[in-house]
């Protein structure tokens, strides 16, 4: 049976969505390109995401090279631990993931070893699902594709796997720009490649994808939202690590989950209001959504709490496309010790608190003779020394690696009280990291209809009977956002028409011009499209200057005057203008 991948695959391809790329060529499992109409459909995807995260939170956007040099990956963990385990069929070589081969015969395959897995493959003698050729041992499979930089290949790089990295290596600028307060974000959208072993789930799983991520740098002693309240009442469909024991997916407020200890924190529980209201946004349906808890086994070694946003695919079932982690300090701590660079925030108390201080204080009356062009280096590893090691007669220090002893009598110490005003911290990170691809598909494949059409149009050929595939798109995500039909192709009424398409384009809407064809069939074509709005130009245009609208969804029409069209359908648009209202 065809399945919603199918249908929307096909529509996709033939009115200039989607396709494999390279087709010329035979295509690459891993990539797809986005053609006249998904590319705008995409586009405004992302704006929605930037309106959101953007502007409405104020997380700047930046910008850095997809190519990123070794340090980088090495610090973040990437080099040394961003593998899939891999087997290879011995006889026709084809690569397949080893742990979703022994999916049914193990209860969580993706936390066994390769040594595990290759036990598992042999125990249970499964075959190369291709030729049933015997497999070879699992081994990890590093999925960053490295290059080198420069000629003579000396410095290695590698394509980004995440935008995440970008922020994090520009913290200190970022942390300037912010005028070293938390906290503060930086948002990035662009591509990531992972080298994936066998994507077979077509624009599910690439190997170049497009990420939109926020890297929210908070104080870690206070991980609650200002804006919380507004979002506390939203009800979500949550499947904790509760849940998943007993297969229950619960509705509840986001107030409750934070107060149950559901959600880990108010801040974290924030990131999923706006991811929850992004996804609904752009056009997911919110029956097919859910929010899955990441087990404990599952959760990445530095992630405190981790949530994915996951929607429901007619052929994939439950599919990730949005990670909301708790990523700790540990990012900002791996960067510090790589780079050796401190990345920290100071952050002054609301009010000073007194301290007692263990200060160690050298006599240099009797060090500078002693030690003559060394005395000052002497006595600052004097004053690094603590209580513990000033216990004997003599006290040992170490200076450009010699060892010197020096008598108790030469220092004085005590214990101090003083004041301090604040003091540095590393910040921990909140990261909504989307991916806009599953998302730009799950919302077509939400968005597909196929109905019986009963619509009845003036002057032309009943169309009932006939098959009406109609894509619900939300109006801001459509690619055409109207489309302006004459009713015959005359000059009388493309005239008009014309009018009507510059006045739209002069406020950013994207207008198609159709005249080929009964006006049922333009409407069809348009609504296969999603083009929320047809606008028909007709004979009684010509007498009074007012032409009829069509809602895509309901089919309705209203007639609206040409003047002040634009503003109208903006309102419809942008504006959540009622349709009845669009009409005189
Ligand atoms: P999966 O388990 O499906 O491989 P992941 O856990 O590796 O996903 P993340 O590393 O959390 O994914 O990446 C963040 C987001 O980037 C995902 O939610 C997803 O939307 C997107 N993404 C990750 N890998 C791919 C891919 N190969 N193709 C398309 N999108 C991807
Ligand atoms: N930045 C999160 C991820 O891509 O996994």
């Amino acid at each position: 049976m065809v399945d919603k991948y199918e249908q929307v695959l096909e529509l996709a391809k033939r009115r200039g969505f989607l396709w494999n790329s390279f087709e010329l060529y035979g295509g690459t499992a891993g990539f797809f390109d986005y053609g006249p109409l998904g590319a705008m459909l995409k586009r405004r995807v992302e704006n929605i995401w930037r309106d959101i995260f953007v502007i409405n939170e104020g997380y700047y956007e930046i910008e850095v090279p997809t190519i990123g040099i070794e340090d980088i990956f090495i610090a973040s963990g990437h080099v040394g631990g961003f593998s899939d385990p891999l087997t290879e069929c011995q006889k026709c070589h084809e690569a397949f993931r080893a742990d979703h081969l022994v999916q049914d015969m193990e209860e969580n395959p993706d936390t066994l070893s390769a040594e595990e897995l290759t036990a598992v493959i042999c125990k249970n003698d499964v075959k190369c699902p291709e030729c049933g050729g015997k497999l070879g041992n699992a081994y990890e499979f590093n999925l960053m594709f490295k290059t080198s930089i420069g000629p003579g290949g000396k410095r290695m790089g590698y394509l980004r796997p995440e935008t995440a990295q970008g922020m994090f290596v520009d913290f200190p600028r970022l942390l300037k720009f912010y005028r070293d307060h938390l906290p503060f974000g930086a948002t990035q959208i662009g591509k990531a490649y992972r080298n994936e072993i066998s994507p077979r789930q077509g624009v599910i799983r690439l190997r170049e994808f497009t990420q939109a991520e926020a890297e929210i740098f908070i104080d870690p002693r206070d991980k609650t939202h200002p804006k919380f309240k507004d979002v506390s009442d939203v009800i979500m469909n949550l499947y904790s690590q509760e849940g998943q024991a007993s297969g229950e997916t619960k509705k509840i407020a986001l107030g409750e989950a934070v107060k149950n200890g559901i959600i880990a924190h108010e801040f974290l529980a924030y990131c999923l209001a706006m991811t929850h209201k992004f996804l609904i946004r752009v056009g997911v349906s919110p029956e097919k959504m859910r929010f899955r808890q990441h087990m404990k086994d599952e959760m990445a070694h530095y992630a405190a709490d981790c949530w994915d946003a996951e929607i429901l695919s007619d052929r994939f079932g439950w599919v990730e496309v949005v990670g909301i982690a708790d990523r700790t300090d540990f990012d900002l701590k791996a960067h510090a010790k790589q780079s050796q660079k401190e990345l920290s925030v100071y952050v002054a108390y609301d009010s000073p608190k007194k301290v007692r201080k263990f200060v160690v204080k050298p006599d240099m009356g009797v060090l500078g003779p002693m030690f003559k062009g060394k005395a000052a280096k002497v006595a600052n590893a004097l004053k690094a020394l603590k209580a513990q090691e000033l216990s004997g007669d003599e006290i040992e220090v170490t200076v450009d690696g010699e060892k010197i002893r020096i008598d108790k009598n030469s220092v004085k110490f005590e214990t101090i009280t003083e004041e301090i005003h604040g003091e540095n911290i590393i910040p921990h990170v909140i990261e909504p990291s989307f991916g806009i691809d599953r998302i730009t598909y799950s919302l077509l494949e939400h968005s597909y209809f196929e109905e019986e059409a009963k619509e009845k149009i003036e002057d032309e050929e009943e169309e009932s009977g006939e098959l009406r595939i109609v894509l619900r798109l939300p109006s801001e995500v459509a690619p055409v956002q109207a489309a302006v039909l004459p009713l015959l192709s005359r000059d009388e009424l493309i005239k008009p028409g014309t009018e009507i398409i510059n006045k739209l384009r002069k406020v950013g809407i994207l207008v198609a011009f159709d005249d080929s064809g009964t006006i049922g069939r333009r409407y069809r074509r348009n609504d296969e499209i999603g083009t929320p709005y047809s606008i028909t130009v007709d004979y009684q245009t010509l007498e009074d200057a007012t032409v009829t609208i069509r809602d895509r969804d309901t089919m309705k029409q209203v007639r609206a005057p040409i003047k002040d069209i634009e503003n109208n359908v903006y309102d419809l648009i942008y504006r959540g203008k009622s349709f009845e209202d669009a009409g005189i």
